[in-house]
């Protein structure tokens, strides 16, 4: 057995989980707390409840520093680093809700030595609201960075690790940087408002890039330009960086759209209107619903045309369907009274209870049979594997709204197809000729 300090988890859910196979893996036994007991027995009998590539395999291989139970009392014996992953989701108001973050402290108690390790993203100011809460509870701001679908390389290869505490508690920032020690990478010592912000802070920089880059492929779709091609001649600038320019239909998930708008209330709390955010916010609605002008400029009214979805998760290599962008654009379908198929590689069973009216395929192919368009919803490698000459055969009219410009447009339109992208005219579209 490994002699490394034992970690404590409070929460299983993604980020829970990650973060304790993770700490496992560096060797760390690791004493995982939740609260549902179905999902302890689930875990206890080697089911993943979660999507994510690599997790199931390193669950396994650490089976022996894994601890899940429903008892906080096992974790507190033994633990006295204890990282919070609890969900933060936002309140009517925008604000993020505490109630679960705040149990967690209730339960851990004021005193015995141990430091409370928050991962769950919270408003800034939080940090200082538990340590007047629970003075003798040392506290540690330290976010996560994780992506879906790369949270466990995330976790292992981080571009830093954020270590906000008090000089008081530089036991506990210690014990923390310690436990990432291995990984060498950056840690960023700091105190706890600047660390908590620095989470919110880069979660808002990301979601601007992105309604920024999609506002320019709005633009280009009226001037002739390919925002691809824009992307790709920015992104060179060393300031700019190429990643996170992807034009699309917007970004969705569980982190951006909650985290964007968390900030803004945050600023608006105190009488401060984040305008710029406002529009990161507005600019991303819009995009998601820009499809529909895109097929009614092909197909005239959408009534009774039958649209076929291809992906619904928020992104590939997840079953996450929070604020994916395929909702809104399903519903907006059939507000303008198509009829809408969809397939996903995995989220087909989680969207099912959410767009009951959507007809749930089991292949991509199945999905595209009679339809009158395709829209590419997420951008799945599956998809770009397809066989285009068949798809456009089994379609009633082969048009393709590519809503991730992540097709290779020439080789769709080789297979029959009319391919349009978000913001890349050049593809102006060829009147699309019903497949014999
Ligand atoms: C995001 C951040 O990237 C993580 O660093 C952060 O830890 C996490 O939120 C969190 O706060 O927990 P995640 O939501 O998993 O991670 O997914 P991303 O890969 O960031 O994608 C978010 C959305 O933006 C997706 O809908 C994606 O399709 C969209 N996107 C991303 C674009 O539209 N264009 C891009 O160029 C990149």
């Amino acid at each position: 057995m490994s002699e490394k300090e034992p970690l404590g988890v409070v929460g299983v859910g993604w980020v829970g989980l990650v973060t304790a196979a993770c700490f496992a893996e560096l060797g760390h036994p690791v004493i995982a707390r939740e609260i549902v007991a179905e999902k302890v027995e689930a875990l206890d009998r080697g089911e993943v409840p979660i999507h994510e590539p690599g997790l199931p395999e390193l669950i396994e291989r650490n089976r022996d520093r894994l601890t899940f139970t429903t008892e906080l009392d096992r974790l507190l014996e033994s633990a006295r680093v204890i990282f919070v992953c609890v969900q933060t989701p936002p309140t009517h108001s925008g604000d993020a809700d505490l109630s679960a973050v705040m149990q967690a402290v209730e339960e851990i108690g004021n005193g015995g030595d141990r430091a409370l390790v928050m991962k769950s993203t919270v408003p800034v100011g939080t940090g200082r609201t538990i340590k007047r809460q629970a003075p003798g509870l040392a506290y540690v701001s330290c976010p996560e960075f994780l992506r879906e679908g790369t949270a466990v390389k995330d976790f292992m290869e981080p571009d830093r690790v954020v270590v906000g505490a008090d000089a008081d508690d530089a036991w506990a920032a210690d014990a923390v940087a310690d436990a990432y020690a291995v990984l060498d990478a950056p840690i960023v010592r700091t105190d706890v408002s600047s660390a908590e912000m620095i989470k919110l802070a880069s979660n808002a920089f990301l979601a601007t890039k992105i309604s920024f880059i999609n506002e320019i492929a709005n633009v280009c779709d009226e001037v002739g330009a390919d925002v691809t091609e824009v992307a790709r001649g920015m992104g060179m600038d060393d300031r700019i960086g190429p990643k996170f320019l992807n034009a699309g239909l917007g970004f969705g998930g569980s982190c951006f759209p909650k985290d964007t708008q968390a900030l803004k209330m945050l600023a608006g709390n105190i009488g401060y209107h984040f305008q710029l955010l406002s529009s990161v916010i507005e600019v991303n609605e819009l995009q998601k619903r820009r499809v529909t002008s895109k097929l009614t400029k092909h197909l005239g009214s959408l009534e009774g045309k039958r649209i076929a979805l291809l992906g619904l998760a928020f992104k590939p290599d997840t079953d996450d369907m929070r604020e994916a962008s395929s909702l809104v654009l399903a519903s907006r379908l059939e507000g303008e009274g198509a009829e809408v198929a969809a397939y996903d590689p995995v989220a087909t069973g989680v969207a099912g209870a959410l767009l009951p009216n959507v007809e749930m395929a089991d292949s991509a192919l199945d999905a595209l049979e009679g339809a009158d368009a395709a829209v590419l919803v997420t951008d799945w490698p599956e998809f770009a594997e397809l066989d285009w000459a068949e798809a456009a055969k089994r379609m009633a009219n082969p048009l393709i709204v590519d809503g991730r410009n992540f097709l290779d447009a020439d080789a769709v339109r080789s297979a029959g197809f009319a391919y349009e992208g978000i913001g890349r005219p050049g593809v102006e579209a060829e009147k699309p000729a019903k497949a014999s």
